[in-house]
């Protein structure tokens, strides 16, 4: 069942590019700059909305502030994102123009059920984005979008990660277009940056032996940091969940430019930065952060946009470590989360960490 895999895990990781193939399969028209999602969102609807509530817990939490940051910034649409067990609906005085969306692989979790649930008595109206046909949060919903990843088994979520940023990328188009703020040149660059996901995926897969002589070189580190900009901070807060889920290890993630803030007190030659350098990351601003931390002492593992020949275009002098992340525009730091991946589970595995079954946790939560 594990094709020869060791763990659930490293099997669903390599699943990516698969994964993101049906994810987007038969729903681009890239000619057109148009998606088709499946869900039944009326135009009238999509044009009277005035705020989009995004809820989820843990990596799902981490896909919806992904997709927070394109709605807002580059759709153009007032988003917001909330832990599902913090969520208050205020929905103004038109509760109905307030889109609540639920983020959830399983479709099962009991506090974006609950959260969910709040924001329907309020009145606004709901859509759930999932793994899960037939789950509870597709009945209790009003509209839903599947994100097909296929069945993921081992507790740390992966392959659904990466096809939920996907499919909300999808989703951001499907609305901005709808509304007219997002501009058809725009959308196309979105969509071929979507296009462009199952490829640039398989080309960090491919580099997993350097991954892993890495994850081994640092393994018995005190700490992990994982900073990013934009959209690579929500990939630094998934980096640090996965490797503390899998590893044991303490690992945080920051916006890079709160380290000096507070948590640069805690960084040495003993705690790697993983900091994330690619396109949508802000990596020029970044770099001068990775200076603050190598001034420390830490060594730094970077994620940097690799161009058509493979040359790096962040001036990789700087880094331990550098790792080429393929071109895919803002989507870039989702495509460097594999690479985080892997990091966390090498770091487990070479630790002998019960990967697919870490202590104190469960696949899907079904309590408050
Ligand atoms: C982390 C992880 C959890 C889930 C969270 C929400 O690897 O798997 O943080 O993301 O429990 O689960 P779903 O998406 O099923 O609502």
């Amino acid at each position: 069942e594990k094709s020869g895999y060791d763990h659930y895990m490293l099997k669903e990781i390599h699943e990516q590019p698969r994964a993101l193939r049906q994810t987007i399969s038969g729903r681009i028209d890239a000619d057109d700059g148009t998606v088709d999602v499946d869900v039944d969102l009326p135009s009238e609807y999509v044009d009277s909305i005035e705020e989009i509530q995004i809820v989820a817990c843990g990596t799902s939490n981490y896909a919806g502030r992904y997709a927070a940051e394109l709605l807002e910034s580059v759709v153009d649409v007032r988003t917001t994102v909330e832990v599902a067990s913090e969520y208050e609906f205020d929905g103004g005085r038109d509760p109905w123009r307030t889109l609540v969306v639920a983020v959830t692989q399983s479709g099962e979790t009991a506090d974006t059920l609950s959260a969910i649930r709040r924001a329907k008595r309020a009145g606004a109206r709901t859509l759930a984005v999932t793994n899960t046909l037939g789950s509870t949060i597709v009945r209790e919903t009003d509209d839903s979008v599947f994100i097909r990843a296929g069945p993921e088994i081992g507790v740390a979520a992966t392959k659904t990660f990466a096809s939920q940023v996907a499919t909300l990328t999808l989703l951001a188009v499907r609305i901005g277009r709808a509304r007219g703020s997002l501009s058809y040149a725009r959308a196309r660059e979105l969509l071929e940056s979507v296009r462009r996901l199952p490829n640039a995926v398989q080309g960090v897969l491919d580099r997993e032996d350097r991954i892993r002589e890495v994850a081994r070189e640092y393994a018995d580190s005190d700490a992990f940091f994982f900073v990013g900009r934009r959209f690579g901070h929500p990939v630094a807060l998934e980096g640090a969940l996965k490797l503390k889920e899998i590893s044991y290890d303490h690992a945080e993630g920051f916006p890079a430019g709160e380290l000096k803030h507070g948590p640069l007190a805690l960084v040495t030659d003993e705690t790697p930065v993983l900091a994330l350098l690619t396109d949508g990351s802000r990596p020029d601003e970044t770099l001068n952060n990775v200076k603050e931390v190598q001034a420390r002492g830490a060594p730094v593992i970077g994620a940097t946009t690799a161009d058509g020949d493979g040359e790096v275009a962040a001036d990789p002098t700087h880094l331990d470590v550098d790792l080429p992340v393929p071109a895919a525009g803002v989507l870039e730091p989702l495509v460097a989360n594999v690479y985080w991946q892997l990091f966390a589970y090498h770091v487990a595995d070479e630790k002998g960490r019960p990967i697919d079954r870490p202590r104190n946790l469960a696949k899907s939560v079904t309590v408050e």
